[in-house]
């Protein structure tokens, strides 16, 4: 997905809402309080001594409209513009030997909503194909994690097993991260201005630094459950297959 300029320029405000709130430079606020050095495709180190990072920070400092220098950025990294690997929402990454971690973008044509009721079956049959995968591998799995503000979605938690929705828990804030952040955008990588008010009005009347996360209407939500349950809930058999149930 290619984000929206408008997504950008909503995090350089809250960068330095936050740069005069806590008397960072606001080269460390955009590191540690925006989801750019992701989006620059700098990896998940936040090195701000990282060669590409000092040139966009370098720019910051010098330029008239930071938001247009930010977004001529991005689009010369050209991270988010590469064609996607795969054609599904849903994928995964082993964290350690025993979980896998379950990650969610919009690879639906822009007219139709991933979460719809219509699009369920889809996106309950890519999980299907993720933990038959994960099944037949014959590892050590003993059980999955996710992140996310979408976990505080109906929408989202009717792809899940009960116990991993119930298991949900407020995460640290993850500032960094589009798991903080995409609950600003709708499907296209625009910005959904309701909540984008509501965040701006928080963020104007904030006091402290610690009160950040209060300004984010949703938070990031991390869930927990054994691989058993998903196995069970989406009907997968021992050797991987999906079973008739
Ligand atoms: C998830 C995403 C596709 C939803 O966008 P969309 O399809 O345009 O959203 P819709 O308006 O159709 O909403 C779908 C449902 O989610 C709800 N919803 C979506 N965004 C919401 C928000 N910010 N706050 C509250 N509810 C929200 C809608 O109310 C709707 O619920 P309903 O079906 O029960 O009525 C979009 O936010 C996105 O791509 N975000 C970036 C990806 C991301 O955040 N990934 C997380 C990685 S961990």
């Amino acid at each position: 997905m290619v984000y929206s300029k408008e997504f950008f320029a909503l995090q350089i405000e809250a960068a330095k809402a936050v740069a005069a709130l806590a008397g960072l430079p606001i080269g460390r606020a955009l590191l540690d309080y925006t989801n750019l050095y992701i989006r620059f495709g700098l990896g998940r180190d936040f090195n701000h001594s990282h060669p590409i990072w000092r040139r966009y920070v370098d720019g910051v400092t010098r330029s008239a409209d930071v938001c247009d220098w930010t977004y001529r950025f991005y689009l010369a990294q050209g991270e988010d513009l590469r064609p996607a690997a795969t054609s599904a929402c849903f994928s995964y990454a082993m964290q350690g030997e025993e979980h896998v971690r379950i990650h969610f973008r919009n690879a639906e044509p822009a007219t139709t909503s991933p979460l719809s009721s219509e699009r369920l079956p889809a996106r309950l049959g890519e999980l299907r194909s993720i933990f038959g995968d994960v099944r037949r591998a014959g590892n050590n799995v003993k059980g999955v994690v996710g992140t996310s503000w979408l976990y505080n979605l109906p929408a989202y938690q009717r792809c899940f097993p009960a116990s991993y929705i119930a298991s949900a828990r407020v995460a640290e804030p993850r500032y960094r991260h589009v798991s903080l952040w995409g609950q600003f955008l709708d499907r296209n990588g625009s910005l959904r201005h309701g909540v984008v008010r509501d965040f701006k009005g928080r963020l104007e009347r904030l006091t402290g630094l610690g009160d950040l996360a209060l300004a984010f209407p949703l938070q990031a939500l991390a869930v927990e459950a054994p691989i058993a349950d998903f196995y069970r809930f989406y009907g997968i058999s021992a050797d991987g297959r999906r079973t008739s149930a």
